[in-house]
Protein backbone atom coordinates (compact mmCIF):
# COMPACT_ATOMS: atom_id res chain seq x y z
CA UNK A 1 0.00 0.00 0.00
CA UNK A 2 0.95 3.54 -0.76
CA UNK A 3 0.43 6.46 1.99
CA UNK A 4 1.93 10.06 2.36
CA UNK A 5 2.83 11.06 5.42
CA UNK A 6 2.74 15.31 5.42
CA UNK A 7 5.20 16.97 7.71
CA UNK A 8 8.49 15.50 8.51
CA UNK A 9 8.36 16.46 12.07
CA UNK A 10 9.67 14.83 14.82
CA UNK A 11 5.93 12.87 15.11
CA UNK A 12 5.78 12.85 10.83
CA UNK A 13 9.33 11.66 10.42
CA UNK A 14 8.90 9.06 12.58
CA UNK A 15 5.83 7.71 11.74
CA UNK A 16 6.77 7.47 7.82
CA UNK A 17 10.26 6.12 8.59
CA UNK A 18 8.17 3.22 10.80
CA UNK A 19 5.67 2.61 8.25
CA UNK A 20 8.01 2.31 5.62
CA UNK A 21 9.80 -0.54 8.06
CA UNK A 22 6.67 -1.57 8.37
CA UNK A 23 7.18 -2.54 4.58
CA UNK A 24 4.64 -0.02 3.17
CA UNK A 25 5.70 2.78 0.66
CA UNK A 26 5.66 5.90 1.90
CA UNK A 27 6.29 9.21 0.07
CA UNK A 28 6.96 12.13 3.31
CA UNK A 29 6.28 15.32 2.36
CA UNK A 30 7.94 18.57 3.95
CA UNK A 31 7.35 22.22 2.88
CA UNK A 32 10.89 23.11 4.64
CA UNK A 33 13.18 23.27 1.84
CA UNK A 34 16.08 22.97 4.57
CA UNK A 35 14.81 19.98 5.72
CA UNK A 36 13.97 18.21 2.94
CA UNK A 37 17.75 18.95 1.63
CA UNK A 38 18.83 17.46 4.81
CA UNK A 39 16.36 14.29 4.58
CA UNK A 40 17.45 14.18 0.58
CA UNK A 41 20.71 13.89 1.92
CA UNK A 42 20.50 11.13 4.36
CA UNK A 43 20.44 13.21 6.85
CA UNK A 44 17.90 14.00 9.53
CA UNK A 45 17.30 17.72 10.62
CA UNK A 46 17.18 16.92 14.78
CA UNK A 47 18.09 14.28 16.96
CA UNK A 48 16.36 11.43 17.66
CA UNK A 49 18.20 8.27 18.96
CA UNK A 50 17.96 5.22 16.19
CA UNK A 51 15.85 7.53 13.23
CA UNK A 52 18.58 8.75 11.21
CA UNK A 53 19.52 4.78 10.24
CA UNK A 54 16.06 3.94 9.99
CA UNK A 55 15.48 6.69 7.74
CA UNK A 56 18.58 5.93 5.55
CA UNK A 57 17.51 2.15 5.31
CA UNK A 58 14.41 3.11 4.76
CA UNK A 59 15.30 5.10 2.00
CA UNK A 60 17.98 3.03 0.55
CA UNK A 61 15.19 0.22 0.08
CA UNK A 62 13.67 2.24 -2.02
CA UNK A 63 10.17 2.16 0.19
CA UNK A 64 10.36 5.88 2.27
CA UNK A 65 10.70 9.21 0.25
CA UNK A 66 10.90 12.95 0.40
CA UNK A 67 9.19 15.51 -1.51
CA UNK A 68 7.47 18.96 -1.30
CA UNK A 69 4.82 18.12 -3.68
CA UNK A 70 1.87 17.12 -1.63
CA UNK A 71 -0.39 16.93 -5.33
CA UNK A 72 2.23 13.97 -5.85
CA UNK A 73 1.95 12.80 -2.51
CA UNK A 74 -1.91 12.44 -2.65
CA UNK A 75 -2.42 10.92 -5.97
CA UNK A 76 0.34 8.30 -5.15
CA UNK A 77 -1.22 7.31 -2.12
CA UNK A 78 -4.38 5.67 -0.77
CA UNK A 79 -4.15 7.08 2.73
CA UNK A 80 -3.06 10.60 3.77
CA UNK A 81 -1.71 10.99 7.17
CA UNK A 82 -1.42 14.56 8.28
CA UNK A 83 1.21 15.23 10.99
CA UNK A 84 1.95 19.33 10.96
CA UNK A 85 2.62 21.20 13.44
CA UNK A 86 -0.52 22.86 15.60
CA UNK A 87 1.06 25.05 18.00
CA UNK A 88 -0.69 27.26 20.89
CA UNK A 89 -1.96 30.76 20.12
CA UNK A 90 -1.51 33.29 23.00
CA UNK A 91 -4.90 32.54 24.28
CA UNK A 92 -4.47 29.11 24.85
CA UNK A 93 -6.20 28.03 21.45
CA UNK A 94 -4.79 25.71 18.75
CA UNK A 95 -3.29 27.58 15.40
CA UNK A 96 -4.64 24.92 13.09
CA UNK A 97 -3.21 27.04 9.86
CA UNK A 98 -1.04 24.41 9.07
CA UNK A 99 -3.61 21.78 9.01
CA UNK A 100 -6.40 23.91 7.43
CA UNK A 101 -4.01 24.27 4.45
CA UNK A 102 -2.41 21.07 3.97
CA UNK A 103 -6.37 20.10 3.73
CA UNK A 104 -7.20 22.65 0.93
CA UNK A 105 -3.92 21.10 -0.82
CA UNK A 106 -5.17 17.69 -0.50
CA UNK A 107 -9.35 19.36 -1.51
CA UNK A 108 -7.08 20.39 -4.42
CA UNK A 109 -5.14 17.23 -5.32
CA UNK A 110 -7.74 14.63 -5.24
CA UNK A 111 -8.50 12.27 -8.06
CA UNK A 112 -10.16 9.39 -6.69
CA UNK A 113 -11.16 7.59 -3.28
CA UNK A 114 -8.65 9.15 -0.05
CA UNK A 115 -8.26 8.44 3.48
CA UNK A 116 -6.97 11.13 5.37
CA UNK A 117 -5.85 10.61 8.93
CA UNK A 118 -4.95 13.42 11.63
CA UNK A 119 -2.08 12.27 13.54
CA UNK A 120 -0.78 15.79 14.29
CA UNK A 121 -3.10 16.05 17.87
CA UNK A 122 -5.85 18.41 17.27
CA UNK A 123 -9.32 19.70 19.26
CA UNK A 124 -11.85 17.65 18.88
CA UNK A 125 -14.18 18.60 15.79
CA UNK A 126 -11.11 19.47 13.45
CA UNK A 127 -10.96 16.17 11.73
CA UNK A 128 -14.54 16.70 11.04
CA UNK A 129 -13.43 20.74 9.71
CA UNK A 130 -10.83 18.78 7.74
CA UNK A 131 -13.35 16.83 6.14
CA UNK A 132 -15.02 19.84 5.45
CA UNK A 133 -12.46 21.70 3.69
CA UNK A 134 -11.56 18.72 1.44
CA UNK A 135 -15.05 19.01 0.31
CA UNK A 136 -15.30 22.73 -0.31
CA UNK A 137 -12.14 22.23 -2.04
CA UNK A 138 -13.07 19.26 -4.05
CA UNK A 139 -16.27 20.32 -5.18
CA UNK A 140 -17.56 17.15 -4.24
CA UNK A 141 -15.82 15.79 -7.21
CA UNK A 142 -14.41 12.17 -5.61
CA UNK A 143 -15.06 10.12 -2.76
CA UNK A 144 -12.63 10.71 0.31
CA UNK A 145 -13.08 9.86 3.87
CA UNK A 146 -11.30 11.19 6.96
CA UNK A 147 -10.66 9.21 10.21
CA UNK A 148 -8.39 10.61 13.35
CA UNK A 149 -5.13 8.33 14.59
CA UNK A 150 -3.07 10.34 17.51
CA UNK A 151 -0.15 9.87 17.72
CA UNK A 152 1.51 8.69 21.82
CA UNK A 153 5.12 8.32 20.92
CA UNK A 154 7.60 10.32 23.28
CA UNK A 155 10.44 12.49 21.64
CA UNK A 156 13.48 9.95 22.91
CA UNK A 157 11.92 7.30 22.39
CA UNK A 158 9.94 7.54 19.87
CA UNK A 159 11.01 4.85 17.44
CA UNK A 160 10.13 2.18 20.09
CA UNK A 161 7.13 3.87 21.30
CA UNK A 162 5.70 3.73 17.50
CA UNK A 163 6.81 -0.16 17.21
CA UNK A 164 5.44 -0.99 20.44
CA UNK A 165 3.01 1.25 21.44
CA UNK A 166 0.53 0.71 24.61
CA UNK A 167 -2.55 1.01 22.32
CA UNK A 168 -3.59 2.37 18.62
CA UNK A 169 -6.58 4.56 19.10
CA UNK A 170 -8.70 4.82 15.38
CA UNK A 171 -11.30 7.11 15.23
CA UNK A 172 -13.37 6.23 11.92
CA UNK A 173 -17.10 6.27 10.74
CA UNK A 174 -16.91 3.54 7.91
CA UNK A 175 -16.19 -0.35 8.06
CA UNK A 176 -14.06 0.12 5.13
CA UNK A 177 -11.59 2.97 6.97
CA UNK A 178 -11.04 1.06 9.83
CA UNK A 179 -10.32 -2.01 7.62
CA UNK A 180 -7.63 0.02 5.89
CA UNK A 181 -6.16 1.53 9.06
CA UNK A 182 -6.11 -1.86 10.76
CA UNK A 183 -4.21 -3.11 7.50
CA UNK A 184 -1.51 -0.76 8.05
CA UNK A 185 -0.97 -1.51 11.76
CA UNK A 186 -1.11 -4.84 11.03
CA UNK A 187 2.58 -6.16 12.24
CA UNK A 188 1.40 -4.65 15.76
CA UNK A 189 -1.22 -7.28 15.51
CA UNK A 190 1.47 -9.81 16.21
CA UNK A 191 2.80 -8.26 19.31
CA UNK A 192 -0.61 -8.17 20.67
CA UNK A 193 -1.30 -4.47 20.75
CA UNK A 194 -4.55 -3.18 22.22
CA UNK A 195 -6.49 -1.85 19.32
CA UNK A 196 -9.22 1.14 20.56
CA UNK A 197 -11.44 1.58 17.68
CA UNK A 198 -13.69 4.19 18.12
CA UNK A 199 -15.60 7.29 16.73
CA UNK A 200 -13.88 10.14 15.49
CA UNK A 201 -14.84 13.13 18.64
CA UNK A 202 -13.78 9.92 21.16
CA UNK A 203 -10.03 9.64 19.43
CA UNK A 204 -9.51 12.99 19.02
CA UNK A 205 -10.39 13.33 22.93
CA UNK A 206 -8.13 10.51 23.96
CA UNK A 207 -4.66 11.96 23.00
CA UNK A 208 -5.72 15.40 25.25
CA UNK A 209 -7.62 13.38 28.10
CA UNK A 210 -3.92 11.10 28.61
CA UNK A 211 -1.36 14.32 28.13
CA UNK A 212 -3.61 16.21 30.72
CA UNK A 213 -3.62 13.25 33.23
CA UNK A 214 0.12 12.91 32.57
CA UNK A 215 0.62 16.68 33.53
CA UNK A 216 -1.54 16.43 36.31
CA UNK A 217 0.46 13.60 37.64
CA UNK A 218 3.68 15.71 37.46
CA UNK A 219 2.04 18.91 38.37
CA UNK A 220 0.59 16.57 41.27
CA UNK A 221 4.13 15.65 42.74
CA UNK A 222 5.29 18.68 42.26
CA UNK A 223 3.46 20.17 44.87
CA UNK A 224 3.63 17.05 46.99
CA UNK A 225 7.33 18.04 47.07
CA UNK A 226 6.51 21.78 47.87
CA UNK A 227 4.87 20.93 50.58
CA UNK A 228 7.64 18.31 51.61
CA UNK A 229 10.27 20.61 51.65
CA UNK A 230 8.75 23.00 54.06
CA UNK A 231 7.95 20.44 56.72
CA UNK A 232 11.08 18.14 56.50
CA UNK A 233 9.60 15.05 54.47
CA UNK A 234 11.16 13.33 51.14
CA UNK A 235 9.05 13.74 48.11
CA UNK A 236 11.40 10.68 46.51
CA UNK A 237 10.54 8.14 49.34
CA UNK A 238 6.88 9.78 49.64
CA UNK A 239 6.57 9.56 45.56
CA UNK A 240 8.39 5.31 45.39
CA UNK A 241 5.98 4.11 48.26
CA UNK A 242 2.93 6.01 46.06
CA UNK A 243 4.14 4.12 43.11
CA UNK A 244 4.08 0.90 44.87
CA UNK A 245 0.47 1.14 45.14
CA UNK A 246 -0.94 -0.70 41.90
CA UNK A 247 -3.74 2.08 41.28
CA UNK A 248 -0.94 5.13 41.45
CA UNK A 249 1.71 3.65 39.47
CA UNK A 250 5.33 4.95 39.85
CA UNK A 251 5.23 6.42 36.41
CA UNK A 252 4.99 10.32 36.10
CA UNK A 253 5.99 10.77 39.75
CA UNK A 254 9.42 12.58 39.09
CA UNK A 255 9.21 15.64 40.94
CA UNK A 256 11.21 18.43 39.07
CA UNK A 257 11.24 22.10 37.57
CA UNK A 258 7.56 21.37 35.93
CA UNK A 259 6.68 20.05 32.15
CA UNK A 260 7.68 21.06 29.30
CA UNK A 261 8.46 20.14 25.62
CA UNK A 262 5.92 20.38 22.14
CA UNK A 263 2.99 18.52 23.79
CA UNK A 264 1.96 18.65 27.54
CA UNK A 265 1.35 22.33 28.28
CA UNK A 266 0.29 22.75 24.60
CA UNK A 267 -2.15 20.16 24.86
CA UNK A 268 -3.31 21.15 28.32
CA UNK A 269 -3.70 24.74 27.03
CA UNK A 270 -5.55 23.51 24.51
CA UNK A 271 -7.96 21.27 26.18
CA UNK A 272 -8.49 23.98 28.73
CA UNK A 273 -9.45 26.24 25.94
CA UNK A 274 -11.78 24.03 23.66
CA UNK A 275 -13.21 22.60 26.97
CA UNK A 276 -14.15 26.60 27.87
CA UNK A 277 -15.95 26.54 24.53
CA UNK A 278 -18.06 24.40 24.69
CA UNK A 279 -19.49 25.67 27.90
CA UNK A 280 -16.88 23.29 30.72
CA UNK A 281 -14.82 24.81 32.64
CA UNK A 282 -12.15 22.16 33.52
CA UNK A 283 -10.83 23.35 36.97
CA UNK A 284 -8.26 20.77 37.11
CA UNK A 285 -6.94 21.19 34.13
CA UNK A 286 -6.42 24.94 34.86
CA UNK A 287 -4.58 24.52 38.42
CA UNK A 288 -2.32 21.66 36.22
CA UNK A 289 -1.19 24.40 34.43
CA UNK A 290 -0.92 27.29 37.13
CA UNK A 291 1.39 24.61 39.08
CA UNK A 292 3.09 24.11 36.78
CA UNK A 293 4.16 27.51 36.13
CA UNK A 294 4.68 28.72 39.14
CA UNK A 295 7.03 25.42 39.72
CA UNK A 296 9.22 26.88 37.00
CA UNK A 297 9.43 29.92 38.74
CA UNK A 298 10.38 28.14 42.28
CA UNK A 299 13.26 26.90 40.81
CA UNK A 300 14.48 29.97 40.34
CA UNK A 301 13.44 31.59 43.71
CA UNK A 302 15.31 28.06 44.78
CA UNK A 303 18.79 29.11 43.47
CA UNK A 304 18.69 32.91 44.09
CA UNK A 305 17.59 31.66 48.04
CA UNK A 306 20.44 29.41 48.06
CA UNK A 307 22.97 31.73 46.31
CA UNK A 308 21.70 34.86 48.16
CA UNK A 309 21.25 36.32 45.19
CA UNK A 310 22.83 35.37 41.54
CA UNK A 311 23.64 38.75 40.27
CA UNK A 312 27.19 38.62 38.95
CA UNK A 313 27.46 34.95 40.06
CA UNK A 314 28.99 32.65 37.43
CA UNK A 315 26.52 29.10 37.21
CA UNK A 316 26.88 25.93 35.53
CA UNK A 317 23.57 24.61 34.03
CA UNK A 318 23.53 21.05 32.61
CA UNK A 319 20.89 20.15 30.49
CA UNK A 320 18.78 22.75 28.36
CA UNK A 321 16.65 19.99 26.40
CA UNK A 322 12.88 19.65 27.94
CA UNK A 323 13.74 15.79 28.66
CA UNK A 324 16.75 13.93 27.95
CA UNK A 325 17.59 12.13 24.09
CA UNK A 326 16.47 14.64 22.23
CA UNK A 327 17.67 18.49 20.72
CA UNK A 328 14.08 19.68 21.82
CA UNK A 329 13.63 22.75 23.67
CA UNK A 330 10.11 24.01 22.80
CA UNK A 331 8.96 25.19 26.34
CA UNK A 332 11.95 23.68 28.36
CA UNK A 333 11.90 24.50 31.97
CA UNK A 334 15.36 24.78 31.71
CA UNK A 335 15.80 26.92 28.96
CA UNK A 336 12.89 29.33 31.29
CA UNK A 337 15.44 29.37 34.46
CA UNK A 338 18.42 30.17 32.10
CA UNK A 339 16.29 33.37 31.11
CA UNK A 340 15.52 34.16 34.24
CA UNK A 341 18.80 33.85 35.82
CA UNK A 342 20.01 36.49 33.45
CA UNK A 343 17.11 38.93 34.14
CA UNK A 344 18.65 38.35 37.41
CA UNK A 345 22.08 39.10 36.79
CA UNK A 346 23.60 35.68 36.74
CA UNK A 347 26.23 34.73 34.43
CA UNK A 348 25.36 31.36 32.67
CA UNK A 349 27.65 28.27 31.41
CA UNK A 350 25.56 26.04 29.88
CA UNK A 351 25.85 22.16 28.43
CA UNK A 352 23.40 19.76 27.26
CA UNK A 353 24.50 16.71 25.10
CA UNK A 354 22.16 17.50 22.37
CA UNK A 355 20.10 21.23 22.88
CA UNK A 356 22.87 23.41 22.55
CA UNK A 357 22.09 24.24 18.98
CA UNK A 358 18.95 25.01 19.32
CA UNK A 359 19.32 26.46 22.49
CA UNK A 360 21.58 29.01 20.95
CA UNK A 361 18.58 29.96 18.45
CA UNK A 362 17.02 31.57 21.72
CA UNK A 363 20.33 32.27 23.81
CA UNK A 364 23.17 33.00 21.90
CA UNK A 365 25.59 35.68 22.98
CA UNK A 366 23.65 35.92 26.31
CA UNK A 367 25.35 32.49 27.84
CA UNK A 368 28.32 30.49 27.58
CA UNK A 369 28.33 27.35 25.95
CA UNK A 370 30.43 24.32 26.82
CA UNK A 371 32.01 21.27 25.54
CA UNK A 372 30.89 19.08 28.52
CA UNK A 373 30.02 19.35 32.16
CA UNK A 374 33.47 20.21 33.48
CA UNK A 375 33.58 22.92 31.27
CA UNK A 376 30.35 24.31 32.33
CA UNK A 377 31.54 24.32 35.93
CA UNK A 378 34.45 25.93 35.93
CA UNK A 379 34.87 28.64 38.49
CA UNK A 380 31.03 28.79 39.08
CA UNK A 381 29.14 28.93 41.93
CA UNK A 382 26.66 26.20 42.24
CA UNK A 383 26.25 23.06 39.64
CA UNK A 384 22.36 23.54 38.54
CA UNK A 385 21.00 19.80 36.78
CA UNK A 386 18.02 20.81 34.82
CA UNK A 387 17.42 17.74 32.32
CA UNK A 388 18.32 14.07 33.76
CA UNK A 389 20.66 13.41 31.10
CA UNK A 390 21.90 10.06 31.56
CA UNK A 391 25.48 11.40 31.41
CA UNK A 392 25.12 13.57 34.19
CA UNK A 393 23.98 10.59 36.50
CA UNK A 394 27.62 9.41 36.97
CA UNK A 395 28.97 12.87 37.42
CA UNK A 396 33.24 12.69 38.60
CA UNK A 397 32.76 15.02 41.53
CA UNK A 398 36.41 15.31 42.18
CA UNK A 399 36.88 16.80 39.12
CA UNK A 400 33.88 19.18 39.77
CA UNK A 401 35.18 20.08 42.87
CA UNK A 402 38.48 21.29 41.31
CA UNK A 403 36.33 22.93 38.68
CA UNK A 404 33.84 24.55 40.99
CA UNK A 405 34.13 27.69 42.95
CA UNK A 406 31.68 26.72 45.76
CA UNK A 407 31.10 22.77 45.63
CA UNK A 408 27.25 23.15 45.63
CA UNK A 409 24.98 21.01 43.39
CA UNK A 410 21.12 22.02 42.71
CA UNK A 411 19.54 19.06 41.61
CA UNK A 412 16.35 20.14 40.05
CA UNK A 413 15.89 16.79 38.76
CA UNK A 414 16.68 14.98 42.01
CA UNK A 415 18.98 12.01 40.00
CA UNK A 416 21.31 11.99 43.19
CA UNK A 417 20.85 10.79 46.39
CA UNK A 418 21.46 13.87 48.88
CA UNK A 419 23.69 11.53 51.28
CA UNK A 420 25.46 10.42 48.53
CA UNK A 421 27.00 13.82 47.22
CA UNK A 422 27.47 15.46 50.89
CA UNK A 423 29.57 12.42 50.99
CA UNK A 424 31.71 14.52 48.37
CA UNK A 425 32.33 17.44 50.66
CA UNK A 426 29.61 19.14 48.71
CA UNK A 427 26.26 20.88 49.41
CA UNK A 428 23.26 19.47 47.67
CA UNK A 429 19.69 21.09 47.54
CA UNK A 430 16.86 19.03 45.56
CA UNK A 431 13.63 19.39 45.05
CA UNK A 432 10.98 18.46 47.97
CA UNK A 433 13.64 16.66 50.12
CA UNK A 434 12.74 18.23 53.36
N1 LIG B 1 6.76 15.82 18.99
C1 LIG B 1 6.16 14.81 19.58
O1 LIG B 1 6.76 14.08 20.39
C2 LIG B 1 4.72 14.49 19.27
C3 LIG B 1 4.14 13.32 19.79
C4 LIG B 1 2.81 13.04 19.51
C5 LIG B 1 2.07 13.94 18.77
N2 LIG B 1 2.65 15.07 18.30
C6 LIG B 1 1.83 15.99 17.50
O2 LIG B 1 2.22 15.88 16.15
C7 LIG B 1 2.10 17.15 15.50
C8 LIG B 1 3.43 17.54 14.89
O3 LIG B 1 4.35 17.73 15.95
P1 LIG B 1 5.92 17.79 15.71
O4 LIG B 1 6.57 17.86 17.03
O5 LIG B 1 6.28 16.71 14.76
O6 LIG B 1 6.01 19.22 14.96
P2 LIG B 1 7.23 19.77 14.10
O7 LIG B 1 7.08 21.26 14.16
O8 LIG B 1 8.49 19.14 14.53
O9 LIG B 1 6.92 19.26 12.62
C9 LIG B 1 5.92 19.72 11.79
C10 LIG B 1 6.45 19.69 10.37
O10 LIG B 1 5.39 19.94 9.45
C11 LIG B 1 5.91 20.72 8.38
N3 LIG B 1 4.80 21.37 7.68
C12 LIG B 1 4.01 22.38 8.11
N4 LIG B 1 3.11 22.71 7.15
C13 LIG B 1 3.32 21.86 6.12
C14 LIG B 1 2.73 21.70 4.84
N5 LIG B 1 1.72 22.47 4.45
N6 LIG B 1 3.19 20.74 4.04
C15 LIG B 1 4.22 19.96 4.42
N7 LIG B 1 4.83 20.09 5.61
C16 LIG B 1 4.40 21.02 6.45
C17 LIG B 1 6.86 21.68 9.08
O11 LIG B 1 7.75 22.28 8.19
C18 LIG B 1 7.52 20.75 10.09
O12 LIG B 1 8.66 20.14 9.55
C19 LIG B 1 1.60 18.13 16.58
O13 LIG B 1 0.21 18.19 16.50
C20 LIG B 1 2.02 17.46 17.86
O14 LIG B 1 1.22 17.83 18.95
C21 LIG B 1 3.96 15.36 18.50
Amino acid sequence: MHICVVGAGYAGLVTAACFAEFGLKVICVEKDTEKLHTLREGKIPFFEPGLEELVKRNAEQGRLSFSSDLRRGVRESLVIFICVGTPSREDGSVDLSAVDEVARQIGESLDGYKLVVTKSTVPVGTTRRVERIIRECSQGAYQFEVASNPEFLREGSAIEDFMRPNRVVIGAESDQARAILKDLYSPLYLIETPFVITNIETAEMIKYASNAFLATKISFINEMANLCEVIGADVHQVAKAMGLDHRIGPKFLHPGPGFGGSCFPKDARALAHFAREAGVSLELVEAVLRVNRQQRERMVEKVERVLEGVEGKTLALLGLTFKPNTDDIREAPAVYIADQLLVKGGILRAYDPAGMKNASLVLDGKITFCEDAYEAARGSEALIIATEWNQFRNLDFGRLKKELKRPLLIDLKNIYEPSKVREKGFEYIGVGRG
